[in-house]
């Protein structure tokens, strides 16, 4: 159940981010993401945050009005973040999850104050505990930016099921990549109905699974 209440009904967030006052990293957002993809290489898994049209294909198509709670899984300099703060409706909880505690400084101090999202410096692979904390124990989207397919087999399976026992009826889980289709069989032994939505620009192109319905229970 969710556990969020709902607010009155205006169409925009009254809480947009505001000039930030906590420190930021020194640099750009390209220059964070390229360092850190050259000291942690697959964990990080790309060299430059996705662009506009990326985190705006990922976010295509959800219901803001009836959406309660959005959890962004590895979201780095937080492009998909923006993307989403700007549509969030004031009664729908934003959590978003980063590991790496440079790129997670970078995401608190470009989103401060905002009163319905909290960033959080936590494994994503765990985000059912990290929920459960905040006594959430249903999202309607989960919002990957997780380098899955190089993840541990067991790390993966984490992800998947968790999102499986936390997604409400309806929801989805969208997975970026930047090898477009290539993982393509593999959504489709988790999740009954799999799209793809290829995104030409972004560095490199890429795309998103939107995925819906997990079939529970399955192993590789
Ligand atoms: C491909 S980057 C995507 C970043 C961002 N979402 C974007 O679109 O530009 C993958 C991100 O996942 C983060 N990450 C990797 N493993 C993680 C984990 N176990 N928990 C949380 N974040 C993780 C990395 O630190 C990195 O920021």
């Amino acid at each position: 159940m969710h556990n969020q209440s709902p607010a009155a009904d205006p169409k925009s967030n009254p809480n947009p981010p505001a000039a930030s006052p906590v420190s930021s990293p020194n640099g750009p957002d390209w220059w964070l993401m390229m360092k850190a993809f050259l000291k942690q290489g697959r964990r990080i898994a790309s060299f430059a945050p996705s662009s506009r049209f990326m985190a705006r294909k990922v976010i295509d198509g959800i219901n803001w009005d009836s959406a309660r709670c959005i959890v962004e899984l590895g979201a780095g300099t937080g492009p998909i973040t923006a993307e989403t703060v700007k549509r969030l409706r004031p009664h729908t909880k934003l959590v978003v999850i980063e590991l790496d505690p440079t790129l997670c400084s970078r995401l608190k101090a470009r989103f401060p104050n905002v009163s319905n999202v909290e960033i959080i410096q936590g494994d994503a692979t765990k985000f059912d505990v990290l929920l459960a904390e905040r006594g959430i124990s249903q999202v309607d989207h989960v919002l990957s930016g997780l380098p899955l397919p190089s993840f541990p087999e067991e790390l993966r399976h984490a992800v998947l099921e968790t999102s499986s026992r936390t997604l409400a009826e309806g929801g989805t889980f969208r997975q970026l990549t930047v090898m477009p289709l290539i993982y393509y069989k593999m959504y489709c032994r988790y999740f009954d109905d799999v799209r793809f939505r290829f995104v030409p620009l972004n560095l490199p192109p890429g795309g998103v699974y939107v995925c819906r319905g997990f079939r529970p229970g399955y192993t590789d």
